[in-house]
Order: C-alpha cells, then structure tokens, then sequence
C-alpha cells in the first residue's frame, strides 16, 4: 500500500520539483576509479555526477523503485553520453548487486521512506568493501510522531510520515554495523506541523 502511494507519487512528480533534502556527494570525496551507488537515485542527478567524479575507470549505479525517475535518469545519462552508469530498478531493502563490490553508497532524501530502515543499512554494510564509506541526507525527528501519520501511505511518500526519531535512527545504523557516524550537516524545520531534522552524515565499513 505504502510502496505504491510512493510510486505513484514519483510518478506524477512534475519534472521541475525538487526532490533533494541534502545534497551530499561533495562530502562523499569520489575519487578516479572507485564504484559507487546511489540510493533513491530520483531522476539520477547524483548519480551522474558521481558518474563523472569516478571516470571511465570506475562505474556508478543508480537505483530507485519508481520506473519514471529510472527511465528520466537513463534519459539523462543518454543526452550527456555518460557511458559508466548503469540505473536499476529496484528496492533497496534488496539490491541486486554483490558482495562487498562498492568504494561508496550515497543516498539523498530516499530511505526515510522505507519501512526496514536495518533492512537498507544491512545491505549497504554488505555492498561496500572494508574500509569503504557511505553518505546519507535523510530526515529524523527528535519526537515521535504519531501512529496515524506513521502508518499514512500520504504522509510516508510525501517525506515525513516515515521519519523515525534521532535515538532511533542511530540504533540502526549501530545494529547494520555502523558504530561511528560524523555528521556533516544539520537543519531543522517544520513540515504539516511536525518538527523535523534532515540530516547529511557518513559511516565506514570497518
Ligand atoms: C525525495 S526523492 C529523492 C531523489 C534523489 N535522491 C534526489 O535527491 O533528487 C526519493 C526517491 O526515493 C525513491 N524510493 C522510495 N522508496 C524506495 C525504495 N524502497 N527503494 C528504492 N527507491 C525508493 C523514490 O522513488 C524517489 O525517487
């Protein structure tokens, strides 16, 4: 139910929306030859310069549930001639990639949707090589919000009924693996009465 009202969010999103909450592949620090996925990747903004960051020798994915941003990210890498990605449909509690395969994960605005947040961090703690980073932008909050908004499909596509508590959240980057996090940046505002946190951080793979 909350999948589709996600899809069919995504899918009527008008092409001039803005669909970021962070903006964080600065902070991912990409280097010539690394691989790289982008979580949510939307309509592959990210994606494609991370494409362009890593160069021919290195490769970058994209992948998102929502075919609509999949087929206007592979536009976009058509029009640029942007040859080293590849964009996947696909859920990211579940990604069809292998094993310790990737340098850097990044994701902007996308896992607060999901409802298996440990899900998610298991498998970016499965993708990345040791010593390999991830950095997320995601929303948080510092009190929880109530059931009814939590288990609104609405409110859960439209980027803050999925919101957990900053405490939470933390557990589950702690139980995925991930037991030091720097956080980079924070912001604090309020959206359908609620106060939320949206924030950009990182974690290694040990
Ligand atoms: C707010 S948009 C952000 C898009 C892009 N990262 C950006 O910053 O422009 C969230 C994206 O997450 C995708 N998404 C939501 N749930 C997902 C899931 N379970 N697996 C993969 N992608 C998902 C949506 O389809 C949407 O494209």
């Amino acid at each position: 139910m909350t999948v589709l009202e996600i899809v069919r969010r995504y899918t009527e999103e008008d092409e001039s929306s803005n669909l970021s909450c962070g903006g964080n592949i600065s902070f991912l620090d990409l280097h010539p030859g690394e691989k790289v996925l982008d979580l949510g990747c939307g309509r592959g903004e990210e994606t494609l310069q991370a494409a362009t960051l890593v160069g021919g020798d290195g490769f970058a994915w994209g992948l998102d549930i929502t075919p609509k941003m999949i087929e206007r990210a592979q536009q976009r890498a058509n029009q640029g001639s942007i040859k080293n990605v590849v964009f996947l449909i696909s859920s990211m509690e579940k990604i069809p990639l292998e094993d310790a395969s990737l340098d850097a994960v990044l994701s902007n605005c996308a896992i607060n949707h999901v409802e298996d947040k440990v899900a998610v961090y298991r498998e970016i703690y499965r993708l990345l090589k040791s010593g390999g980073r991830f950095v997320v932008s995601d929303i948080m909050t510092e009190t929880p919000l109530p059931s009814e908004i939590k288990q609104d499909p609405e409110a859960v596509a439209a980027c803050f009924g999925g919101a957990i508590m900053v405490k939470e959240y933390e557990e589950v980057l702690v139980s995925a693996g991930f037991d030091r996090i720097e956080i980079f940046k924070e912001r604090r505002y309020v959206k359908n009465g609620y106060e939320m946190i949206s924030r950009t951080f990182q974690g290694k793979k040990r």
